[in-house]
């Protein structure tokens, strides 16, 4: 279906390309219903400050029990911005993709903290135990002292800056899904749909800050504002059951990840209080919870 969209546009400007922070290139398409759009003027990166990678964040005494749909043999785990499923493999079989459906952030405003409020989910490669680099792609949603919404698609392959989206249409509680391919570990393709209202982007990155390959996770995040490890995160807002659905990975050697012997990560915020906790459902499926 791709190749044949291609070969319609060739001779036309169907390739747009951002030198992002002068290390990197993307090249993105965007289609909707099967037919490349105009994107030369739908098209743009916005950049934003970095996302962080784990911040690993030693167990205190939760105020509620971890996720009752966690068996025995999954890893509960906690940290100070991260809520899902990582999962590790090894270096002598590398991941390759990591994929997953999921709803896009749909937000209510949490009371006794500041307003404008925000979560994020994606899906991504390292950043758990590898540290050096992550990428990973998702949708941020803020919800303002009205109550109002909006929602973007990102991606970003940290320690780079993440790029804003434009020309991908999402609305909180809408069906993305987001597939993440390192084909090296310089080498990325990040495809992110919305299922719901029939757009895809594509996006080839070439010489990315150097993978290890060995995490795949899936992660509804409390982020940072800025770059500052350890800096001010975003007032973390209230959400509606966000469902992982049908999340997989892909080794070099073509083994299925799924969730079983995942790390199931919740996340605890500085005062100990649970403010996202992670149920695993069965090997493809898991849902983040607010707290
Ligand atoms: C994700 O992309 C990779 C590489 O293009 C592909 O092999 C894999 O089948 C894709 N996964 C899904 C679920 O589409
Ligand atoms: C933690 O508690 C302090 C003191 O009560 C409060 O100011 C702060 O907003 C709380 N943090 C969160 C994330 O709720």
């Amino acid at each position: 279906m791709w190749s044949l969209v291609r070969q319609a546009l060739v001779g036309s400007l169907a390739i747009w390309t951002v030198a992002a922070e002068l290390t990197f290139v993307a090249e993105a398409e965007i289609e909707r219903d099967g037919t490349v759009v105009d994107i030369t003027s739908q098209l743009d990166f916005v950049p934003q400050p970095p996302r962080q990678r784990w911040q690993h964040r030693s167990p205190r005494r939760p105020n509620a029990p971890p996720g009752r749909g966690n068996s025995k043999r999954d890893t509960v785990s906690y940290s100070g911005n991260w809520c899902g499923a990582s999962q590790h493999s090894t270096t002598s079989d590398q991941i390759v993709s990591s994929f997953s459906y999921f709803t896009a952030p749909n937000l209510r405003l949490r009371p006794r903290i500041p307003q404008t409020q925000y979560a994020a989910a994606w899906v991504g490669i390292d950043g758990a135990s590898c540290t050096q680099a992550l990428l990973q792609a998702g949708v941020t949603t803020v919800v303002n002292a009205n109550g109002g919404q909006s929602a973007w698609a990102w991606w970003q392959w940290f320690p780079e800056a993440s790029y804003q989206i434009k020309g991908i249409p999402v609305k909180p509680g809408d069906w993305m899904s987001v597939n993440v391919t390192a084909t090296t570990v310089t080498q990325g393709k990040i495809v992110i749909t919305n299922v719901q209202q029939g757009y895809a982007i594509t996006l080839n990155i070439n010489n990315g800050p150097r993978l290890c390959r060995v995490d795949t996770e899936w992660i509804v995040e409390d982020f940072y504002e800025n770059d500052a490890e350890g800096g001010k995160q975003v007032p973390f807002a209230a959400f509606d059951d966000l469902w992982f659905v049908d999340a997989a990975s892909k080794t070099v050697k073509g083994k299925n990840i799924g969730i079983d012997g995942a790390a199931m990560v919740q996340l605890q915020n500085e005062n100990g209080t649970l403010s996202c906790k992670s149920e695993k459902w069965d090997n493809a499926n898991f849902v983040a919870i607010s707290g």
